[in-house]
């Protein structure tokens, strides 16, 4: 436990065997494609990191850096790519790992980002998805736990930076977010 957390959600051992469960399952749905996982920085890094030792196919990484929510808890709806992809991916079967799906705003975009570059597909894989965030329509084709409408922090997801290196997640005490200062714009 942390004494800035109000619940924890998810401990660690649930987390890795969920992600031991995602990663058999892109290995058999991708087992000829060398997929191209790529990264959303700095949230999906844990997650990813983990993800991948479970794929067991051919794959390759990238890693892109965008901007949504900044130190705040409410999305602003503006994305900006603040670090792009090493390389064109025109006839790439691309995987986005994402840490968690809210608005739905950042996947969005990122999915018509990554279409109009010509990728042969793409699809989301996100470890969190919070329905009751939703502003557009949009679902992750994978996903590992559906999370109340509440702040989350832990293993990579962070408050204004902070508690991404925490091995579990958990409920963020409302009174942390509430006195901090909210709103610099900074990197997911
Ligand atoms: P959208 O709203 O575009 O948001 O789907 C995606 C990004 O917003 C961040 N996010 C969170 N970060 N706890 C966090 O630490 C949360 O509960 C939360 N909800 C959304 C996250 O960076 C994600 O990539
Ligand atoms: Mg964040």
């Amino acid at each position: 436990m942390h004494p800035d957390l109000e619940r924890i959600l998810f401990d660690e051992q649930t987390i890795l065997e969920k992600v031991g469960q995602l990663g058999a399952q892109l290995s058999a749905d991708y087992y000829d494609k060398n997929p191209l996982f790529i990264c959303i920085l700095k949230g999906a890094a844990l997650f990813m990191a983990d993800l991948v030792k479970r794929v067991t196919v051919p794959m390759e990484m990238d890693f892109m850096a965008i901007s949504s929510y900044g130190a705040s808890t409410q999305s602003s709806g503006a994305v900006r790519i603040l670090n792009d992809l090493g390389k064109p991916i025109e006839g790439r079967d691309v995987i986005i790992v994402e840490d968690i799906v809210d608005t739905g705003l950042t996947l969005a975009y990122l999915r018509d980002t990554l279409l109009r570059r010509q990728a042969a597909s793409v699809r989301i894989v996100a470890l969190f998805d919070k329905p009751g965030g939703r502003k557009v329509e949009i679902a992750p084709d994978y996903y590992g736990f559906t999370v109340p409408n509440e702040f989350i922090v832990g293993y990579g997801l962070d408050y204004a930076e902070r508690y991404r290196n925490l091995p579990f997640v958990g409920v963020l005490k409302s009174d942390i977010y509430a006195t901090g200062n909210s709103d610099k714009p900074e990197q997911a």
